[in-house]
């Protein structure tokens, strides 16, 4: 939610802050603006996207500046709301990824000191208060402002009085700075600076750096100096590219594959899988996530309950605190997401560390603000770009099959045939999902003939109920169709007085023990009126008397096909969302990592 950027280094700062934003537009995309010093501070920001700010900007020198992307909180998308937000004087800049909680009072104080504002938003008070406690250093006055602060913040500031440095924050929202030969970037996550730079440093709650052209410096907000470790990141900085597809969510799509492989590589021998950190044993699993990953979460549930007879709860993040839950030593507590920024899954990851139970993180990106608070099995899905998760929500999948496989190994409850056996499915997938995307028209043929449709039901029965869960999901996500999934068992408990004539209803029907139910809840929506379009194996020879249209997936492992079903769906709702002509990797009102709570 919302990207901050900034640049200092021996070239243009504005071709480069033009370019981290744009690679950062995913995190927010409703204004937008930068601020690039020379002598005074020239600051050019608007509504709407990236592109339509640069059509704003006449060329500028300089060769420093910040810039952000916002996704609004406080005020609505306008070009006054859009950041850089500026002092009385415009010597001071500010840009800001969080929420400054006191801002009304601060605000209040300000005022009756005489600033003027000229946003609704929370950020202004920043410049504001640092230029009433302006002290000739910007580090101690940053410091010094950051001091009266409550709330969480990333945030980079420039001053005209000090201008060749930069001043960044953290506090419970992310920054990253990248280090170049002469160059030093500054972004809210790596995918944005990798075009520029591997090596990286993590900075931390509580800690501020100043960025020169003598290199950076690192303190605590308290001012003590912090030693830090310069990181490497192994993602190829093409994988941050569109490479040729129309959209990141196409490509991201099609990267799954290798995605898989990646996801497997090394974690799978012939003794069966070793995940390089040790799973503690448990009493009880409890999984907590947001949104696609929660939908993974459920996923585990059947798949660890399953294969390790571990009972599994499973809890959206934003809920968890409130339930109070009752967790103790015996429970191993699992975050899953992708980001590894997601506030509500953050929190409930910190309620976890007061409870003193065990936990480990499942996420995808290094160096993310979870990772720094558990142990973590990396899915290594590379960098998601496309807002609607797709490679990611696959290779949680995948590590929670490991997972699953493992415990259910360590626990005796899987013999070593049985265990080889399901290895040997595992390695399958990436080739099966790879014939998937081979048969990609068929259902890009069937998403345009529903295109139109304004409804849609999705169902599914055992492990294929997430999975129609994040079926709708994602069609509702990019297409903006009213879309619901269902345990299809629940049918005769509500959804089914949602069919009508002509609605058109997914149905997940592999091959598995629910296998005929779901035929029989398929004849009964059939019954009313419902247009059935089956998910279903190869083989399957008996689903076209039952359905309408039949998506089909290669035969695999009832544990298995769940992979392969998300992949139809994900592209399903790619099409749909393609033939109504939406933004797909720019959703409306979305952002991918959703920093706030
Ligand atoms: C946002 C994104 C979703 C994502 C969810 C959880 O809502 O738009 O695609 O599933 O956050 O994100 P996480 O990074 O924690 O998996």
């Amino acid at each position: 939610m919302c990207g901050i950027v900034g640049y200092l280094g021996s070239s243009s700062a504005q071709p480069v802050l033009f370019d981290l934003l744009k690679r950062l537009e995913y995190r927010g995309y409703d204004s937008a603006g930068i601020a690039i010093m020379n002598e005074s501070i020239n600051v050019f920001k608007t509504k709407g996207s990236v592109d339509d700010l640069i059509s704003v900007t006449p060329d500028l020198k300089g060769c420093s500046g910040i810039g952000h992307t916002r996704w609004a909180t406080h005020g609505k998308a306008s070009s006054e709301n859009a950041h850089p937000h500026c002092c009385d004087t415009d010597k001071i800049a500010v840009v800001h990824n969080g929420i400054i909680e006191n801002y009304i009072e601060l605000r209040e104080k300000l005022i009756n000191s005489g600033h003027e504002f000229r946003s609704e938003t929370d950020t202004e008070v920043l410049p504001h208060l640092i230029e009433e406690h302006y002290n000739n250093d910007l580090e101690s006055t940053v410091r010094h402002a950051l001091s009266m602060v409550r709330g969480s913040y990333a945030l980079a500031a420039i001053s005209s009085n000090d201008p060749d440095k930069i001043v960044v924050a953290r506090k419970d929202s992310p920054l990253v700075l990248g280090l170049g030969e002469t160059d030093f970037f500054i972004a809210s996550d790596v995918s944005g600076i990798l075009k520029y730079t591997k090596n990286v440093i993590f900075l931390n709650d509580g800690e501020i750096a100043v960025i020169s052209h003598d290199g950076v410096k690192i303190t605590t907000l308290s001012g003590k100096t912090v030693d830090k470790n310069i990181e490497t990141i192994e993602w190829d900085a093409k994988s941050a590219e569109k490479s040729g597809y129309a959209h990141f969510m196409l490509k991201e799509i099609f990267e799954q594959p290798n995605v898989i492989r990646e996801t497997f590589s090394g974690r799978m021998s012939s003794e069966g899988v070793n995940l390089e950190v040790a799973v503690p044993d448990a009493r009880r699993i409890i999984i907590t996530a947001c949104g696609t990953s929660y939908h993974a979460g459920l996923f585990g549930r059947y798949v660890i309950e399953r294969f390790a007879r571990i009972p599994v709860n499973v809890e959206i993040a934003s809920e968890f605190r409130y339930i109070n839950p009752i967790v103790d030593s015996n429970d191993l507590v699992i975050a899953i997401t992708q980001s590894g920024e997601t506030a509500d899954t953050f929190a409930a990851v910190r309620e976890v560390n007061l409870e003193k139970s065990q936990k480990f993180s499942i996420v995808n990106v290094p160096g993310s603000s979870i990772t720094r608070e558990s142990n973590n099995i990396f899915t290594r899905a590379g960098p998601e770009i496309g807002v609607a998760a797709t490679k990611s929500f696959t290779s949680q999948l995948a590590v929670l099959l490991l997972l699953a496989v493992q415990l259910g190994r360590v626990r005796k409850k899987m013999s070593t045939a049985c265990v080889n056996d399901f290895v040997y499915e595992l390695k399958q997938i990436s080739g099966k999902i790879q014939q998937v995307l081979n048969e990609a028209h068929h259902t890009k043929e069937c998403a345009q003939v529903f295109a139109d449709s304004d409804q849609f039901l999705f169902m599914g029965r055992g492990a294929n109920y997430p999975i129609a869960l994040e079926g709708a999901l994602k069609l509702k996500e990019i297409s903006y169709i009213k879309a619901e999934g269902f345990p299809a068992g629940e049918l005769k408990h509500g959804p089914l007085a949602l069919i009508y004539d002509g609605i058109p209803v997914v149905a997940i029907a592999t091959e598995g023990v629910a296998y005929e139910k779901m035929l029989g809840n398929i004849k009964e929506i059939k019954a009313r009126g419902a247009i059935v379009i089956g998910i279903a194996n190869e083989s399957d020879t008996e689903i076209k008397k039952y359905v309408d249209r039949v998506l089909r997936i290669p035969d695999a492992n009832p544990w298995i096909s769940p992979l392969l079903s998300s992949v139809v769906l994900q592209l399903f709702a790619y099409y749909v969302a393609d033939c109504r002509g939406c933004e797909i990797d720019k959703p409306r009102n979305l952002a991918k990592s959703v920093t706030v709570e």
